[in-house]
């Protein structure tokens, strides 16, 4: 089970499975330190059958709790007289605009290999993160052994994701049936089944895409055309002055990063060959809505690189003094190397000049948004943890400051 943001005030989504069909979907729940389970607030179930040669059923219960009080934390189990979950609490997302949340943000993590999750698990519950970005690619793969590894993952993450909304988008992993592990387990706002959507959270809108639709053609043609009409009005809003005024960060997550330099041989060096005509000439399209964006955040590499402000290929850094200050471009993180299966990859020797920084290592990415006009990135890595045998965190690279583009 797990929790999402609804997308609007006041409102958190809890999502779970049942393997029987139950009568009730139910959430009981109350204010910390308050009378337990005082409220009780109920949703519905949908059948979701896994595309396996068993054909599994699965029970996907959604209850949306609302009129939740901001800032205050949360007791709370679910299920219904045929079964309650665990207790469990969370904290209801602050409304105001000057608030700084905190965010955990990764990509690629499976249920084998996966390194940083129980340093994820234990900082989400010591309260370390309002907000899970998770840049796709979940457990390799959730339709495995018709769909027994997708519940595998789903019980492996409920430490994190029972706790604060885990926020995501769809990677080439949830490809099998059409994305529907992907679509029918997570439950992102919007009417697209978690596939692309917007949110606004601190002085931040955070706008979650799909980059798949771009090489699984088989699934609709069309879906290119909706996401980028959807995507051109989601930015025209978002970049209206009053708005922008309000919420001057604009960050993208979407799971195959637009640059990056690993030695692959796909994606990085050999991308432009590897996509078909429409899906490059589309993926192109998109790269012209994004200068307005602040940040974009991607995964899909198992490796952490920071990109110096990029746009078409060319660095457009504030200052030689200082690169993020004022920045004319996008930056670019890639963050997928939160351990899976497939282990890490490796980079090309010689990056391109807009690479800044790249590692190897296992981690994630820490950001928080600090105010309308400092946001601030930290690289957690998991292997200089372990090698210093030391329970700090040794962050091998702060990002500094970025600044708004709105001056732009
Ligand atoms: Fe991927």
């Amino acid at each position: 089970m797990g929790l999402f943001s609804p997308g609007f005030p006041g409102s958190m989504e809890i999502t779970w499975t049942t393997f029987n069909e139950t009568e009730e979907s139910t959430v009981e729940y109350g204010l910390w330190g308050g009378r337990l389970f005082e409220l009780t607030a109920k949703g519905k179930a949908t059948l979701f059958v896994d595309g396996g040669s068993e054909g599994r059923k699965m029970y996907i219960h959604r209850v949306t709790l609302t009129d939740l009080r901001p800032a205050s934390a949360y007791v709370y189990h679910c299920g219904s007289e045929a079964g309650w979950s665990d207790v469990f609490s969370f904290t209801a997302l602050n409304e105001s605009t000057s608030w700084s949340p905190r965010f955990a943000i990764y990509g690629d993590m499976g249920n084998e290999n996966p390194q940083s999750l129980a340093r994820l698990q234990k900082e989400t519950q010591v309260g370390m993160y309002d907000v899970i970005l998770h840049v796709g690619d979940f457990a390799y793969d959730m339709h495995e052994d018709n769909g027994r590894i997708g519940d595998e993952f789903m019980r492996q993450i409920q430490s994190i994701a029972a706790y604060v909304p885990y926020m995501t988008c769809p990677g080439n992993h949830e490809a099998e049936y059409n994305f529907s592990n992907y679509r029918n387990r997570f439950s992102m706002p919007g009417q697209t089944e978690s596939l692309w959507y917007s949110w606004n959270v601190g002085s931040a809108h955070i706008i979650s895409l799909s980059t798949e639709i771009y090489f699984f053609l088989d699934y609709g043609v069309d879906l290119i055309f909706k996401q980028y009409e959807w995507l051109k009005k989601d930015l025209e809003e978002a970049n209206k002055p009053e708005n922008r005024a309000e919420r001057p960060w604009i960050i993208t997550m979407g799971h195959r990063p637009m640059y990056c330099s690993n030695n692959d041989k796909d994606d990085c060096t050999q991308f432009e060959s590897y996509v078909s005509t429409v899906s490059k000439f589309s993926y192109q399209l998109m790269r012209r809505l994004f200068p307005g964006v602040d940040l974009e955040l991607w995964a899909h590499e198992h490796t952490y690189e920071r990109l110096w402000p990029v746009y078409g290929y060319k660095v457009f850094n504030g200052s030689i003094e200082q690169p993020y200050v004022n920045p004319k471009a996008p930056v670019h993180i890639i963050t997928g190397s939160a351990g899976c299966r497939e282990n890490h990859d490796t980079f090309v020797p010689n990056p391109r000049d807009w690479s800044a920084f790249r590692s190897t290592d296992y981690g994630y990415t820490r950001m928080q948004v600090h105010n309308t006009s400092h946001l601030y990135l930290e690289q957690v890595s998991d292997d200089q943890v372990s090698r210093e045998g030391s329970p700090q965190f040794y962050n091998y690279e702060v990002d500094g400051l970025l600044q708004s583009l709105t001056d732009m």
